[in-house]
């Protein structure tokens, strides 16, 4: 199954998260349709607004060399229960179609979910009603 090589990418992509302000470190990896993972992690600023969750810098390296459809993302951290995607990524996430989030801790608890349960009615775009 994927998901535990997915969990294990993200983990391993956790230790170079850049977190030195709040020094919570995430860990993404994104599965593409075409069976190729990209990782991410949470690059904070010290200004801290700017600060980009790993979920959309997995995201978005997948992105950028041309991928458009995606099976799965995982997303790691360091937590009680198994981290879920902020409300922001779940958004971004969304531009792309439904696919499982796979949410994990470092303890090993494991939740899946569907996107579009995570995020019912996302914002979509309409051409021409402005
Ligand atoms: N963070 C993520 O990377 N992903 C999430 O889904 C939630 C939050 C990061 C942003 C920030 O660097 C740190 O976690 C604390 O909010």
């Amino acid at each position: 199954m994927y998901a535990k090589e997915l969990i294990e990418r993200a983990k391993k992509a956790r230790e170079n998260a850049y977190a030195p302000y709040s020094k919570f470190k995430v860990g993404a990896a994104i599965l593409t349709e075409d069976g190729e993972v990209y990782t991410g992690v949470n690059v904070e600023n010290a200004s801290f607004g700017l600060t980009v969750c790993a979920e959309r810098v997995a995201l978005f390296k997948a992105v950028s060399v041309g991928k458009r459809s995606f099976k799965a993302i995982a997303v790691v951290a360091d937590t009680e229960e198994p981290v879920p995607p902020c409300g922001a990524c779940r958004q971004v996430l969304s531009e792309f179609g439904d696919m499982e989030v796979i949410m994990a801790n470092l303890k090993g608890d494991v939740k899946i979910a569907r996107l579009r349960d995570l995020l019912p009615d996302s914002f979509k775009f309409e051409e021409g009603k402005r």
